[in-house]
């Protein structure tokens, strides 16, 4: 049975700024990820803050909205069947260290916080995450 989902990917400042964002976005087309939708924009730290609320209470939570408001970003919406969960095994571990051969984070990602790309963890986060950036 298919199981079609949409979620969030983010491509974050770090693999703009060295020009990959076209590399990428071929990642996941020829991965089988659909682009449905996306744009280039430069969000303000408030904006960081509300996006990554549910990590508030961490201690790297102040560098990691300074970070994602630092340059531009290209945010997305995927569609393939298991999007969610296909998007966060073809992403790899959070710590480019710690990912596997062929993901994105072990190709592109140059540490914690510059891995390159963000992708939501679940289906519910996927719908808040897709409204906040691409409600009308
Ligand atoms: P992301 O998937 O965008 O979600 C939250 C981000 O916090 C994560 O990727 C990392 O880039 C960043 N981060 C920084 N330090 C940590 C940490 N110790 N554990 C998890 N995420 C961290």
């Amino acid at each position: 049975m298919s199981n079609i989902e949409q979620t969030l990917s983010i491509i974050k400042p770090d693999a703009v700024e060295r020009n990959l964002q076209d590399q990428i976005k071929n990642e996941f087309k020829n991965n089988g990820f659909e682009i449905l939708k996306e744009k280039k924009i430069h969000i303000s730290k408030e904006e960081a803050e509300k996006f990554y609320k549910v990590h508030e209470s961490k201690p790297f939570y102040n560098d990691l909205c300074a970070y994602l408001s630092s340059g531009p970003i290209v945010v997305m919406s995927l569609q393939k069947d298991n999007a969610v969960l296909e998007n966060r095994k073809f992403m790899g571990a959070t710590n480019p260290k710690d990912a596997e051969e062929g993901t994105l984070r072990k190709k592109y990602g140059i540490s914690i916080d510059k891995n390159s790309v963000h992708g939501s963890d679940s289906v519910e986060n996927a719908k808040i995450e897709l409204d906040f950036f691409f409600k009308d």
